[in-house]
């Protein structure tokens, strides 16, 4: 039985959806209430099993490395103010036994690329790719839950989720057979289709458990120049050799790449939050009480 020990994030995209927050500063580090996308990715890694981060970065993305690295200062401070709690909070943000490592994706030439850039530290094994700005909320986590199924099957395991089809063009849409309620066996994967193209409704959701033989897939596709290297054709074109499967997981997907998904996690967590969400949900119910129309008033007709 294969077991996955490593995971890549890759982090080096540019980030224009989210300008000018992100002009500076890495879309990953954007906090959802109190913890950055990157940490509950990470997280999410670490319930799975994962013990190696391979962190895929470009310019600007120092601050993810800092991160996730020990802060004396910040810590010496907040002990010597008796703040043992957050000195806590700070320091136990990745485990011991958890290693990090960084390795650097010189230009964003996409997403299959900076895969591409971990393939040196991932070797011949199978490994996790988390993409976080998609924030996946699920019990037990997601990527817990694919590479349960990954086990059983020691096949590359995408996580999916159905969308509205005329959200087909912000997905890698796949084709297949169902095999169980939630496993679907592919047969084709295209990258952001038109929603008349659309093989079905299942769009991959930023979280995939993928055989090492998917380098040799990327090194084989041929980009234009100026053209990016798109991690789901390589995913199609190891079709022809072994099987995929696509998960359609238990739990939320929140697509934190786009300012309405961002804000609905922030609400979402919110709501759960220990700190605020007895004060946060009274204020949101007195505010969408006031966004009511009053019903004595009739809508005018124009
Ligand atoms: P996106 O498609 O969301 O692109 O990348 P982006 O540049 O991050 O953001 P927008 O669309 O311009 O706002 C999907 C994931 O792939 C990574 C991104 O960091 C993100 O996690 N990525 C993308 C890379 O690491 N390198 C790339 O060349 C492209």
């Amino acid at each position: 039985m294969l077991e996955v020990h490593k995971a890549v994030f890759p982090v080096a995209g540019i980030d224009t959806r989210f300008l000018p927050a992100t002009k500076a500063s890495p879309k990953e580090m954007l906090p959802v209430i109190d913890k950055p996308l990157i940490q509950y990715a990470v997280e999410e890694a670490i319930a799975a099993g994962i013990t190696e981060l391979i962190f895929v970065t470009g310019r600007g993305k120092r601050v993810i490395e800092d991160h996730f690295d020990e802060s004396y200062e910040v810590e010496h401070v907040l002990k010597a103010r008796g703040k043992q709690c957050l000195v806590d909070l700070v320091h136990s943000i990745t485990p011991p036994e958890v290693k990090c490592i960084y390795v650097r994706q010189a230009e964003p030439l996409g997403l299959g690329h900076a895969v591409l850039c971990a393939e040196k530290l991932i070797g011949d094994e199978p490994f996790a790719v988390l993409l976080a700005d998609d924030l996946l909320d699920g019990q037990p986590p997601v990527l817990a839950q694919m590479v349960h199924l990954f086990s059983h099957y020691d096949s590359s395991v995408l996580a999916v989720e159905e969308f509205e089809s005329y959200d087909a063009s912000s997905h890698g849409v796949v084709g297949g057979q169902h095999w169980d309620e939630r496993v679907i066996s592919v047969s084709s994967i295209v990258e952001k289709p038109s929603p008349e193209a659309a093989l079905s409704s299942f769009g991959a959701a930023g979280r995939y458990v993928l055989m090492p033989s998917i380098f040799e897939h990327l090194h084989s596709l041929k980009p234009a120049a100026n053209e990016e290297i798109q991690l789901t054709l390589a995913i199609h074109s190891m079709l022809k050799d072994e099987q995929v499967l696509a998960y359609e997981f238990v739990g939320k997907r929140y697509d934190c790449g786009t300012k309405l998904g961002y804000l609905q996690a922030t609400v979402d967590f919110a709501l759960r939050h220990a700190e605020v969400h007895d004060a946060f949900g009274t204020w949101l119910r007195e505010r969408v009480r006031g966004m009511q129309p009053d019903p004595g008033v009739q809508p005018q007709a124009h």
